[in-house]
């Protein structure tokens, strides 16, 4: 609904949390699916500023410019659908780097995103995936994988687009 839409609701929400905060009630606050506008729109007007911020990421999706805003004012950035939903397990470049370094595509996509400090969630409902999918840290991608999987990058959303939010 369009009552959603608006910053105030976002405002309003915000500073819920803050109070849940203040009261020790939550721990750490944070937000997902903002865009580069909303994030500075928060940081500008928040009182406690956000610990994280989840979005889509994935070699398809770079979000160059919200990592620099979230590096700019120290907010976690954190990962989901890094396996495209699924779908990037079978892209021709992911399956190329999987072949060189001997992991599984999904591997070498979570490993992407955590061999640039980006933390991951990616969603299994089989038990053996969800194992594999944890063994992120006993292997390295080279520069020349990472960058060959980075060049993949065309704003390209699995998901949905935050910034038809006003
Ligand atoms: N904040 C938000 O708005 C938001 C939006 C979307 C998602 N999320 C979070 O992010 C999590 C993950 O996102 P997502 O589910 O959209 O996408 P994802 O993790 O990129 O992909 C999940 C899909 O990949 C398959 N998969 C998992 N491991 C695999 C492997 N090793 N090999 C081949 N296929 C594999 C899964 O199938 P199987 O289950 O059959 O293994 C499932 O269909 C969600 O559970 C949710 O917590 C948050």
């Amino acid at each position: 609904p369009n009552e959603y839409l608006i910053a105030g609701n976002r405002a309003e929400s915000w500073a819920a949390l803050e109070e849940l905060h203040v009261q020790g009630k939550l721990k750490a606050i944070g937000v997902s699916n903002y865009t580069p506008a909303h994030m500075r729109e928060l940081i500008q007007s928040c009182k406690i500023p956000p610990a994280v911020l989840q979005v889509e990421f994935h070699p398809r999706l770079c979000q160059t410019e919200l990592r620099k805003v979230c590096e700019e004012y120290e907010v976690c950035f954190q990962a989901y659908s890094s396996l495209g939903k699924g779908e990037l397990v079978t892209d021709s470049v992911v399956l190329e780097v999987s072949k060189n370094c001997e992991r599984t595509p999904a591997q070498v996509l979570l490993r992407w995103a955590v061999q640039q400090g980006v933390p991951v969630l990616p969603k299994s409902s089989n038990p053996d995936r969800i194992k594999d999918n944890a063994r992120l840290f006993d292997f390295t991608l080279s520069d020349t994988d990472m960058d060959r999987l980075s060049a993949l990058d065309c704003e390209h959303k699995y998901c949905w687009d935050p910034s038809e939010v006003v």
